[in-house]
């Protein structure tokens, strides 16, 4: 598959995307956000892959949804082009996928990152959410999913007054997994993520799977959620294998089956 706007790459078991529009600073275009669904799609349905990064440039994971696509809008026209819909084709992702974040993560760009699994992020990271400076609030997810990380304090300032936070202060608030100097985030993120894509597939799945319930469920819910999936995996020959492995005294082969 040819792309214009992201290039992709496999190294090891880590499917990679890149948002390539650098002139921009990786503003999420339609045609962009669309490209990036295809590719997380199907590296989502390659065996070769077990999970995936998500990443930019060094100055810019992505400044936002592309203000001049937006500038002459109107609501009907943002309805019926399903702007924001799009995006949620990130939720039918099974594997897990990882946001390598570096310089700007604003916006949508900071919301792309928070709809990924995790974020490793450079020290010259900095994320906000300045939608308020254009006379509009988050539209993807950055007023439920920040205040969901950092808590409404730190929510409110960045929603309400454009307030960034460092990649220090991301990680301190529990925003972020890790932060590594600018010339190594990207290879600690492919690193984290061949180390994940090196474990039982199905239950990697499943992980994500009850992890995210959180964000969508009641406790009882998610607890009863929790447990079917964890009942479930006693199906998979993985399971035999992992507990044989550890009885046995040796390291587990995982099939994904
Ligand atoms: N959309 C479209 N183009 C963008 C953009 C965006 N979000 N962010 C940057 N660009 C473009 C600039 O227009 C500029 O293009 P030209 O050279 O053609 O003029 C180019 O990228 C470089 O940007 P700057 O010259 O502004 O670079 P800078 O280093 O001076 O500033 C910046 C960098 C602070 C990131 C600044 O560009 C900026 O504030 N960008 C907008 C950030 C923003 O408001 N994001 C939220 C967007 S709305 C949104 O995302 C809604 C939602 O929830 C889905």
């Amino acid at each position: 598959m040819t792309y214009e706007n992201i290039l992709t790459r496999v190294e090891g078991r880590a499917g990679i995307v890149t948002l390539n529009r650098p002139k921009a600073l990786n503003a999420l275009n339609r045609e962009l956000m669309t490209e990036l669904m295809d590719a997380l799609a199907a590296f989502d349905g390659d065996p070769a892959v077990g999970c995936m990064v998500v990443t930019g440039s060094e100055r810019a994971f992505a400044a936002g949804a592309d203000i001049k696509e937006m500038a002459t809008a109107t609501p009907t026209t943002m309805m019926t082009n399903s702007f924001i819909d799009l995006w949620d084709r990130l939720r039918g992702v099974g594997k897990p996928i990882i946001a390598a974040v570096s310089g700007f993560a604003l916006g949508g760009g900071c919301e792309l990152a928070m709809a990924c699994d995790m974020i490793v992020a450079s020290e010259t990271a900095q994320f906000g959410q300045p939608e308020i400076n254009l006379g509009v609030i988050p539209g993807a997810g950055g007023t439920q999913r920040m205040t969901l990380a950092v808590g409404k304090a730190v929510a409110m300032e960045m929603v309400l007054n454009a307030r960034y936070l460092s990649a220090a202060e991301a990680l301190q608030h529990g925003l972020v997994n890790r932060v590594y100097p600018v010339e190594v985030y990207l290879e600690e993120a492919i690193r984290l993520a061949n180390e994940i894509a090196g474990r039982a597939p199905v239950a990697v799945r499943l992980a994500k799977e009850a992890v995210n319930a959180v964000f969508e469920m009641p406790l009882r819910a998610g607890l009863d959620h929790e447990r079917r999936l964890f009942y479930l995996l006693f199906g998979t020959a993985d399971q035999k294998e992992g507990m044989e492995a550890f009885v046995n005294k040796r390291r587990p082969t995982w099939t994904g089956s």
